[in-house]
């Protein structure tokens, strides 16, 4: 098994079940030539994002780390009318970038992109006292990754969904000794969820055009029950 293979799936994948849209091809056109890093989820990957907001009936969604936008668009095409997305982005380049993005998909109405450290947004975003947020994709430096996780748990309602990007690291997540942060975030965002009750989660080992990585979804416990016939 190469990594070869993996990519040639994933645009097999792609060609037969990832239907082209103009703006998301686009924002990834653009997010290059702008000399962003590729590290934007896969196509596959993105319709995943869209899915489980689809599948959760997601009105308000809540993403940390938002590069070019790839992503959020993805995401905010899941949202029903009257729906929001909140994105939070360090870089004010990157920003620039994912506005124009967004602007091109016609989601800027829907989208609120702020430009700060993440977890000063957060705090931010817990001071205003909006509506709580029903699924959070958390995708920025992942060495933040648990303060992040805390975070968006306080700004979610019971029942909300957490999904949580680049979990696995090629393996370096059961690794005490790794010297990359991202895996030492992840480690202690794994231990995180096996100590704090409230919560049902498991972790998808990935490969693909990414590489060797994986994700982490999480159920927050509460809400509604589906209704019984
Ligand atoms: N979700 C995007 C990819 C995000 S890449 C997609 O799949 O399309 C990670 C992003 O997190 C980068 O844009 C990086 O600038 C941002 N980031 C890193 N540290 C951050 C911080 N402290 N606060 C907010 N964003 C941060
Ligand atoms: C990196 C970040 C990501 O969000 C990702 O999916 C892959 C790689 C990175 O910072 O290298
Ligand atoms: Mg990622």
């Amino acid at each position: 098994m190469s990594e070869w293979q993996w990519s040639a799936v994933d645009r097999y994948v792609s060609d037969l079940l990832v239907e082209p849209d103009p703006a998301l091809d686009e924002a990834l056109r653009c997010s290059e030539s702008a000399g962003l890093p590729r590290i934007a989820v896969s196509p596959p990957q993105g319709k995943m994002l869209h899915l489980l907001a689809r599948i959760h009936g997601a009105r308000r969604i809540l993403e940390v780390g938002t590069l070019g936008g790839y992503s959020t668009i993805w995401l905010a095409r899941a949202l029903p009318a009257g729906g929001h997305l909140v994105t939070l982005e360090l870089d004010p380049g990157y920003a620039a970038v994912a506005r124009e993005n967004i602007a091109r998909a016609g989601l800027e109405e829907l989208i609120d992109l702020r430009v700060a450290p993440a977890l000063d947004s957060l705090a931010a975003l817990a001071g205003e006292g909006g509506e709580p947020f029903d699924l959070t994709f958390i995708d920025a430096d992942k060495k933040t990754t648990p303060e992040y996780f805390e975070a968006a748990i306080g700004l979610s309602r019971p029942g909300a969904v957490i999904v949580v990007d680049n979990v696995v690291r090629g393996g370096a997540l059961i690794d005490p000794a790794s010297e990359d942060q991202g895996a030492q975030g992840m480690r202690r965002f794994h231990a995180q969820l096996a100590a704090r009750g409230g919560l049902t989660a498991t972790t998808i080992q990935t490969v693909g055009a990414k590489g060797y990585d994986g994700f982490t979804l999480v159920l927050l416990d509460g809400g509604s029950p589906p209704a019984s016939g």
